[in-house]
Order: structure tokens, then sequence, then C-alpha cells
């Protein structure tokens, strides 16, 4: 999300715009927590995680008058128009606020999930998956040299692109997620059938949305009827939301900000900056939020032919 501000701000101000930053999303909205920024201000964040506006929950947001006390202050500050860096719930706010009161908005769609329709990739995704990659790496060594099975939880509260992805590259024997039905012995019999062939490690990644109640509770019925194999289970848990961006992410998130100040100069109003095979385009955000973002089915069966 750096990435994106930096690019938001420099493009900015490259354009002849003023810019301010909005800390704490719209609960700094509510409150003016506002700040004018120069080149300066983005310097040396580029290679950061996380946001350096912070982020927040706003309960108060949801409601009528916590948008209007939010657009008051925006016009108090003479804001005319707004980037939102944000996924589903951040779009759904500022369409309101764009309803409600007239304020211009375009978003870039920030979410280690990737699950926003109308984009082939949101910001800090790739980052995540190269995270999950590198742990499953390391933790393959001890799969390998103790002769155990890993049941490996990735986040992913209602989507599995982490899990399926990150499976792929990191040659997981199965991936468990939200988009299809876990079928616990269909689990056992290829984990048996491994076993059959001498296999004496194994990877499980687990999305933990996944409806079968996540790792611990898949290990656990595998246990019940597959009690040879010994596993343990790990949670990566939030070292998936941090760190230092990949450069695809950052790469990405810079061409994502510039197309977002340059769509507010165009007049673009309620949509999102989407990455389509490639290129930037322009998604609605009432499509972006109602759509459902499909799972690629290649990568579904490439994991049944790879494992
Ligand atoms: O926003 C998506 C996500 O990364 C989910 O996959 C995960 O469940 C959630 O965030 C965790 O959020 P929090 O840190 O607020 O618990």
């Amino acid at each position: 999300m750096n990435a994106c501000l930096r690019a938001v701000v420099r493009t900015g101000l490259h354009m002849g715009l003023e810019v301010t930053a909005i800390y704490r999303g719209y609960e700094g909205m509510i409150e003016g927590d506002f700040e004018p920024m120069d080149n300066h201000s983005v310097s040396g964040i580029i290679q950061r995680g996380g946001t350096i506006l912070k982020t927040a929950r706003s309960e108060e947001f949801r409601t009528p008058e916590g948008r209007q006390q939010a657009a008051d202050q925006l016009k108090k500050a003479g804001i005319e128009g707004l980037v939102v860096i944000g996924g589903d719930g951040s779009f759904r706010g500022a369409m309101a606020l764009n309803q409600e009161h007239g304020i211009q908005v375009v978003g870039c769609p920030g979410t280690i999930d990737n699950d926003l329709f109308g984009t082939d990739y949101t910001i800090g995704y790739d980052t995540a998956i190269n995270t999950v990659v590198e742990a499953v790496d390391k933790i393959r060594d001890t799969a390998d040299s103790h002769n155990r099975l890993f049941f490996i939880e990735v986040m992913g509260r209602d989507a599995g692109c982490i899990a399926l992805r990150s499976g792929i590259a990191s040659g997981a024997e199965a991936v468990l997620i939200p988009e299809t039905v876990t079928y616990i012995d269909k689990l056992i019999n290829l984990l048996k059938n491994g076993w059959k062939r001498n296999k004496r490690s194994a990877m499980i990644i687990v999305a933990e949305g996944d409806e079968s109640g996540g790792a611990y509770e898949v290990a656990k019925r595998v246990k019940e009827k597959f009690p040879e194999w010994e596993s343990k289970v790990t949670v990566l848990g939030h070292i998936q939301r941090g760190g230092s961006p990949s450069a695809f992410d950052r790469v990405m998130a810079s061409r994502m900000g510039n197309e977002a100040v340059k769509a507010l100069l165009a007049g673009e109003n309620n949509q999102m900056i989407g990455m389509q095979a490639g290129k930037m385009v322009l998604v609605p955000f009432e499509k972006a939020t109602k759509h459902h973002h499909e799972i690629n089915k290649h990568l579904l069966e490439l994991v049944d032919v790879l494992s």
C-alpha cells in the first residue's frame, strides 16, 4: 500500500494538484486527521509493508451521521477527490460517500486475499504468496528429515487464492479452499496412496476460511483414520500481511496509484483501478464489490495433476 500511496502523492504533485493524506482510513476522515503531502513525505516508504497512513475499522462511518461528518471534514479541507486503497468494505464506504455527498472517488484494490472481482491481482497478494512459499520451503526441511505430514493454515477468510497459488508454488500435496467442498476421506485416500508409494513427507495447505474448520480440525480428522503418519500443524497468521513487498507488488501498486490520479482528473468516479491481462482498467465499484471473484479452475486441476 505504501508504493501505491507514494504513486498517488507524486503523480498528483506532478500534475499540479495539492495532495492531502488522510490517516486511519474513514475513522481519520471523520476526525479530520489530515496532513498536506509533498514529495518528501513519501520518501523511503516503497520497501515498507503495511501503510504509513495506518488503517482502522470505523463503526461510525457505517452510519449516515458518521458519513455526514466525514464529508464535512473533506469539504472544510477543500478535498475534491478521493483515492481509497482497500477492499470490499472500503469501496462500499466510498460508494455511500459518493451517493450521499457527491464526493468524487476512485479506488485501488488493496487486500492480500485477491478476492475482488475485476482485477487479476490486488496489492499485497503477491507478497503474501511469496511469504507463504518461503515459510513452506522451510517447514519442508523438517517434514523431510522427520518423515512428517504438515497441515499449514494460510490466510483467506472467504477466498482460497493465497492457498491455491502458494500451494502450487510450494509443491503441496493438496490445497483445501472455501470455494470447493473438502472431502476428508478423499484427502485420506490421497495420503494413504502416497504412503504406500513410500512417500514420507507431505504438505497440505488449508485456507483459514475452508469449511472444514481450519488446519487443526483437518489434522485431527485425518489422524483419527490415519494415525500412522505423524502430523504437525502450522498456522502462518499475520506474517503473511507484513514484510517488504515483492517487486511485482511495488510495480503494480505504483501503476495503480498513478492511474487512480489520472482517472480522477479525467472525471472518472465510483470506479476501481484493476489489472486485467497486464493492462490497467477501470471497474465500477458496483461490479467489484457485488460479483464474486472466480477461483482459477486450471490452477485447481494443476494441484491434483502435480501432487
Ligand atoms: O483482509 C483479509 C484478511 O487478510 C483475511 O484473510 C484474514 O482473515 C483477515 O484479513 C485478518 O484480519 P485481522 O487482522 O483484522 O484479524
